[in-house]
């Protein structure tokens, strides 16, 4: 058994099919360079030690024997439930310490999936199980449920196996998608968003109309599929047209707002090939598919329309062990 692991683990940018995939429907989704680094260190005594400073835990302790009951602070929930899930399934003797450092969780990029990544790779690699992929998946989405009650598991797939993947409802379908980054300028609306809220208010918003809904998200599911040609094909006005359609569904979803839609209307007036929001909707961020002569005009149209434009690399590695 190692005393101590460092790890990390990518953030998440959804590109299409969001909210349909929580509904057995595929979406592609791409990891970003922003990573999640959490440190995981074996201690003598039993006891669940988590320093998050980024979402204000500090100082928190539990009896191992304890994970997962009782009153847990909001941000050390997703980190102390993948411990108990993990050592539910793999007993580790002794207590753990699991330090997590982001700097990025006000974008809506996954930091809390992320984190639950970290912890499922790193006390897989300090009990030496070497878990593939698929297993590391199935602990983690099983700890997104726990907490969550709902979700794809698109963001922890992400999280995992970093890339680009197709990805199907509870990891049904993974497919890693060979690329190359995609050409994307993403601009932050400043306005947090609650993902399970917002599921919600969906599901409240079509009550007695499952129909319609149903008909959405096939029509959503259809152009996702398209996309993921488009995408392997390169082909970047193809894929912007499949973009501007998925935000048409997403506007009769009822998930966007002005904010986004003014961002979204800028960056397409600037000459994006597409533009949508990206991720539940309501706030976070939204995304526009640009050719290297628009990016910067596109970035400055998104600032003019009260956007903040972040520096973020897609397509990149998934979790990893750094030391
Ligand atoms: O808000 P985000 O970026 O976590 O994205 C949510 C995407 C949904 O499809 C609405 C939920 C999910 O788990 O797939």
């Amino acid at each position: 058994m190692k005393e101590k692991v460092e790890v990390s683990a990518p953030g998440k940018l959804m590109l299409l099919g969001e909210h349909a995939v929580v509904y057995n429907r595929p979406c592609i989704v791409t990891a970003v360079g922003q990573r999640m680094h959490a440190t995981l260190e074996v201690t003598d005594e039993k006891i669940l030690s988590i320093e998050a400073p980024d979402v204000q835990v500090t100082g928190y302790t539990k009896l191992m024997s304890e994970a997962g009951k009782g009153e847990i602070p909001k941000g050390a929930r997703f980190v102390e439930m993948a411990v108990k899930n993990f050592t539910n399934q793999h007993p580790i003797p002794n207590g753990l310490r699991v330090t997590t450092r982001s700097g990025f969780s006000e974008f809506g990029f996954g930091s809390s999936s992320a984190s639950i990544v970290c912890v499922t790779k790193g006390l897989s690699e300090i009990l030496g199980l070497g878990l593939d992929n698929r297993s590391l998946f199935n602990l983690s989405y099983q700890t997104v449920l726990g907490v969550q009650g709902t979700g794809s598991g698109f963001d922890v797939a992400a999280g995992i196996y970093g890339g680009t993947l197709y990805f199907f409802t509870g990891g049904k379908e993974i497919e890693p998608l060979e690329i190359e980054s995609l050409p994307l300028v993403v601009g932050y609306t400043g306005i947090k968003a609650d993902t399970t809220e917002i599921i919600r208010e969906v599901a409240q918003r079509f009550e007695g109309q499952s129909q319609l809904l149903n008909i959405l998200y096939d029509q959503i599911s259809t152009l996702v599929k398209k996309a993921r040609v488009s995408l392997k094909l390169r082909d970047w006005t193809g894929l912007g047209d499949w973009m501007n359609y998925n935000q048409e569904f997403l506007t009769k979803l009822g998930v966007s707002s002005q904010k986004l839609d003014d961002m979204i209307a800028a960056a397409r007036r600037a000459g994006a090939f597409g533009a949508k929001l990206s991720g539940a909707g309501g706030g976070d961020c939204m995304i526009a598919l640009v050719a290297d002569e628009t990016r910067e005009k596109v970035a400055e149209a998104i600032i003019q329309a009260g956007g903040q434009v972040i520096n973020v690399d897609n397509n990149v590695e998934g979790a990893r062990i750094e030391s």
